[in-house]
């Protein structure tokens, strides 16, 4: 009974895996609510270590990655509880400070425990995430700074050891705009003694979000949303209620969808100026765009214009909406330029969407895209979540069926992704493959 068990398990996580099949050539119409940030969540729970108690969370969106993070958390020794949209952290007085590599190599994000750990442990041993399929992912911005704020960091067996009799505010020169490690020096700095100042910081609503949250557990920091943080510690700071901002990423992509199928879409929850230069570039390819409030309406009823981007850190063009702007591009009228200059493996994925028929050429961190009136249904498997949204969104305009492999990605990223399209008339489904 038990071998069969164990069998059953194992055919489980390891044979059945599930496909996205798309059908091609549904304008998408309607309304649609969009749920809170990956890219914020799991650092605003990683943050949730800094206080023992208890700390709630809202507007948590149901994705895989929030699962790792919850695991993760778990691990160290804290209660995770998740009720609808809303999770609550409990967080004991001595957490663990070792982040294994089983749960970092299934989430790199998984790194945002570095800071918050070795602040409230006084050692942290997180595993080296490594680098991924968009490219070799750096953390010596992430080293350098805790060391000038007094940590013995090093690197040993495949794990970052980092230790501190007590950090010290400190004055760090980003050399580049890093959203990672902009949100490590946050939590290592907001309980150091003295004040620390962050020169060429992130400005991505994520890192608003989490100097929020970290200034209602009771830090003080100030410059806020722009590219100098200043933070003076204090002593401890108390658990918080808080609700994660919404994910721009997510309604970025659905305004992208609405341009390619030629549809409709109201898309909600989300502030319009966090989207400023997307939706910019999608008026460039013929959309009409209304926004107000927390509040988008894209609109399209022509074949788009091809539009070249240069992805940049905010406010410049996002990298995560790349792919999907490459999709677009594919299928657009004329040529396109894209630069990418975050994650220089992040084109990979156009070889899937030639399997589509796509036109594209690239030559190091730039990519020519040459529209093709039409693409056609393939196979295809996605390589990350955003190049697994840049093909699904393909083939909700490609002739025929195509068949989506590697969607454990999107499901990393994105809230019920397939009801969502469904539910806006995409003719879409997840079958067990
Ligand atoms: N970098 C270094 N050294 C460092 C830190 C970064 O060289 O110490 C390099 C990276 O290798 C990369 C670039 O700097 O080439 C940008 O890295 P950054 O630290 O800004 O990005 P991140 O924190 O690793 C987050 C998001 C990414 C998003 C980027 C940029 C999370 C979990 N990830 O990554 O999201 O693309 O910021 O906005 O927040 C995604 O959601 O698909 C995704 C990849």
């Amino acid at each position: 009974m038990q071998t069969i068990g164990s069998l059953q398990f194992w055919l489980t996580y390891h044979c059945v895996v599930s496909v996205f099949r798309v059908e091609g050539g549904a304008p998408l119409t309607g309304a649609v609510a969009v749920p809170g940030a990956k890219n914020s969540v799991l650092k605003l729970m990683a943050a949730t270590l800094l206080a023992p108690g208890t700390s709630e969370l809202m507007n948590v969106p149901d994705i895989e990655d929030v699962a790792i993070m919850s695991e993760l958390l778990r691990r160290l020794g804290c209660e995770v509880n998740h009720v609808g949209s809303t999770i609550t952290i409990t967080v004991p007085h001595r957490p663990d400070h070792r982040a294994d590599y089983d749960l970092v190599r299934r989430m790199r994000a998984s790194i945002c425990v570095l800071g918050p750990l070795l602040a409230r442990c006084g050692a942290a041993d997180v595993a080296v995430p490594g680098g991924d399929n968009i490219g070799s992912r750096g953390l010596d911005m992430h080293v350098d700074a805790l060391r000038k704020m007094g940590a013995h960091v090093k690197n040993e067996h495949g794990y970052l050891l980092a230790e501190s009799e007590g950090l010290a505010g400190a004055q760090v020169f980003l050399d580049f705009p890093s959203v990672g490690a902009t949100e490590t020096i946050l939590m290592a700095a907001v309980t150091a003694t003295g004040e620390s100042i962050i020169e060429n910081a992130a400005r991505e609503p994520e890192i608003i979000d989490i100097c929020m949250m970290l200034v209602g557990m009771g830090a003080d920091i100030s410059g806020i949303g722009s590219s100098t943080l200043i933070i003076t510690g204090v002593n401890s700071l108390k658990p918080v209620s808080h609700r994660v901002v919404s994910d721009r990423i997510v309604a970025g992509t659905w305004a992208i969808a609405a341009v390619m199928t030629q549809g409709d879409l109201t898309i909600s929850g989300v502030p319009p100026q966090y989207l400023a230069l997307p939706l910019e570039k999608l008026q460039t390819a013929g959309a009409l765009v209304e926004s107000g409030g927390d509040t988008i309406r894209v609109r399209m009823n022509e074949r788009a214009q091809c539009v070249d981007i240069v992805t940049l850190p905010y406010p410049g063009f996002p990298t995560d909406l790349q792919p999907q702007f490459i999709a677009l591009n594919a299928i657009g009228q004329g040529a396109a330029l894209v630069t990418e200059n975050l994650f220089e493996a992040r084109f990979r994925f156009v070889q899937e969407l030639a399997r589509l028929g796509a036109d594209v050429r690239t030559d190091g961190h730039h990519a020519l895209i040459r529209g093709r009136e039409a693409l056609s249904g393939a196979p295809v498997e996605a390589t990350d979540i955003r190049a697994g949204a840049g093909l699904v969104l393909a083939g909700l305009v490609a002739q025929g069926s195509t068949t989506v492999y590697g969607v454990s990605h999107i499901d990393r990223g994105y809230a019920e992704f397939v009801e969502t399209l469904q539910g806006l008339g995409a003719k879409i489904e997840r079958v067990e493959a």
